[in-house]
């Protein structure tokens, strides 16, 4: 596995790749790897000739009360797990190189960024699309590799990437849960054990919902309520959003027909945590 930081270098690698008729796979993070970015890279293993993995915590998608100084890195760690996975190339730019003095073009995309993490965290699909897209015109990728914990955020790529003709295809990929159910995340390491037990509230509140839809409730407002009271029953939990939301537009839906998503934000302690799930309908 090649480690590179130059975004020229990678571009010129990339480049190289393509005109050698190799097709390319790529899993951008903001590292700290945990077996939800290690199976989205095996995935990408399996789609490209080459595989393509960024490490770049992008400081234009952080408010500035957020964790953009605080966020966990180790990217010894991380360059050995990628490594293990088959990457070829960690492609680990600087702040610098991305944002150069100067820089001053940003990428929106308007409906699907403005509800849910949009409406908490003013700003933050703005600076997503736009790294996605800068690392989109670097590695050059023919497919691209996003989980589906953020699953706002993956829609939000896959309209830009439609609206913009981008030759990339968008694809995501299913949550990956600790045993008892905890959706994986680098911000699970903020948690005392405390909030890590409080913080499966998220996924069993999702659960109590999705058991009364299989039972037959279709009334969005039952549903979510049965999310909120098992969610919010900790007194180290204050909900964000909960919303059922149509899996393509993530409007809110009033009542469940076909699937929805069922999406949550959560503070636990000082920890924001997101979680999904999707629910069927008829
Ligand atoms: O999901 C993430 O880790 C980030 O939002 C991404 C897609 C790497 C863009 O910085």
């Amino acid at each position: 596995m090649e480690i590179i930081s130059d975004s020229g270098a990678m571009q010129e690698q990339a480049r190289a790749w393509r005109t050698e008729g190799r097709t390319i796979a790529f899993v951008p993070t903001m590292g700290y790897f945990h077996q939800g970015h290690l199976s989205l890279m095996r995935y990408g293993r399996e789609q490209g000739r080459r595989l393509v993995v960024s490490l770049f915590v992008n400081p234009a998608q952080f408010g500035p009360s957020e964790d953009l100084d605080r966020y966990p890195r180790d990217l010894e760690r991380d360059a050995g797990l990628a490594a293990a996975e088959g990457v070829d190339v960690l492609f680990t730019p600087t702040a610098g190189d991305m944002y150069p003095s100067g820089y001053q073009t940003y990428v929106e995309v308007g409906e699907l960024s403005r509800g849910l993490c949009g409406a908490s965290r003013p700003g933050h699909f703005r600076g997503v699309a736009t790294v996605v897209l800068k690392l989109f015109n670097l590695a050059a990728p023919d497919v691209a590799v996003f989980g589906e914990k953020d699953y706002q955020q993956l829609r939000v790529i896959q309209q830009m990437a439609a609206d913009l003709n981008l030759p990339v295809r968008v694809v995501g990929r299913p949550i990956v849960r600790e045993p008892d159910g905890l959706a994986l995340s680098s911000r699970n390491t903020y948690l005392s054990i405390e909030e890590r037990r409080a913080a499966l509230s998220l996924i069993q509140g999702l659960n109590a919902a999705a058991a009364r839809a299989a039972g037959g409730e279709r009334r969005a407002e039952a549903l979510l309520g049965a999310a909120r009271a098992v969610i919010t029953a900790s007194p180290l939990v204050r909900l964000d959003y909960l919303e059922l939301a149509d899996p393509d537009t993530l409007k809110p839906v009033e009542r469940l027909q076909g699937a929805a998503r069922l999406l949550t934000a959560a503070w636990v302690g000082a920890t924001r945590l997101i979680d999904n799930i999707l629910i069927e309908g008829d």
